[in-house]
């Protein structure tokens, strides 16, 4: 399975300070933002990444990452987001890359504690559709929500008002070549972006749409408060590079990086 880290945006949620640079640029701790997607998707195998970046401040990406030798890395591959399209928008760039491969797909204001690999392993054994990992939270309203039938997700709502569950959708999702189809079938939301719960919801009309729960934190860091949580999260208890590491190459790619 290829990987994909979505890191565009205006993130206007944390002016003044992506003024002048790229919210995934910013300090988390002792990294910047996008160390930690990077890591959190070798950590679970997969090392062919792209990342979609855009704005004006997308060489600064290519100076911080180069081809990604920091990571263990051979090579990194990048694609540019002309305006403000949503993540939808953002992940159609990445058609040609995919190649009719399965992508895990992470947003780069994601942060998790622990490691992915088995619901990515999970799966590459799932003949057709999409997956997402869900995470308990106290502020439901801020995310993609999951409405429950019993054990069987209904459908998602985009940041209600009401949350009919406790859960967030969170920004790592597994999708099936046909993602880009569906994609291309959606129309621009209230907030004029084409929206990633609105691509769930048509796997979901069509069975196919499984779901896990998270262990371990989680956390995105796109307002103050979340960035100041990451970062509390990540002095508290690490992120990622304290995983137990399941195979020995991804233990040496981990040691790489400090
Ligand atoms: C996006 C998605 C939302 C998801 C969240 C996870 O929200 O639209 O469904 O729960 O990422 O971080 P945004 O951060 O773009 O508001």
């Amino acid at each position: 399975m290829k990987g994909v880290i979505l890191a565009g945006g205006l993130g206007t949620r944390l002016h003044p300070l992506t003024r002048i640079t790229n919210k995934h640029l910013l300090p988390v701790y002792d990294r910047p933002m996008i160390y930690y997607p990077i890591q959190a998707l070798i950590n679970a195998g997969i090392t062919d990444i792209m990342i979609v970046t855009g704005g004006s401040d997308a060489g600064d990406f290519l100076r911080l990452l180069g081809n990604g030798k920091e990571f263990g890395l051979k090579h990194l591959n990048y694609t540019y987001q002309e305006g403000e399209g949503g993540i939808a928008d953002a992940l159609r760039l990445c058609e040609h890359f995919a190649d009719r491969q399965k992508l895990c797909v992470m947003l780069g204001d994601n942060l998790i504690e622990k490691n992915i690999g088995a619901a990515a392993r999970t799966f590459t054994r799932q003949a057709t559709g999409a997956h997402i990992i869900l995470k308990e939270v106290p502020d439901p309203e801020r995310f993609g929500v999951p409405v429950f039938e019993g054990e069987r997700i209904a459908r998602i709502e985009e940041k209600p008002e009401r949350p009919q569950s406790r859960y967030a959708v969170t920004g790592i999702y597994m999708y099936d070549e046909t993602v880009f189809e569906k994609i291309r079938k959606l129309k621009p939301s209230g907030r004029g972006e084409l929206e990633i719960t609105d691509v769930n919801n048509l796997y979901l009309e069509e069975g196919t749409l499984t779901y896990s729960v998270l262990d371990g934190w989680w956390t995105d860091a796109g307002t103050f408060q979340s960035l100041h949580r990451a970062t509390c999260l990540v002095v508290q208890g690490g992120a990622n590079k304290s995983d137990p590491l399941e195979s020995g190459e991804n233990r040496a790619l981990a040691r790489s990086v400090k």
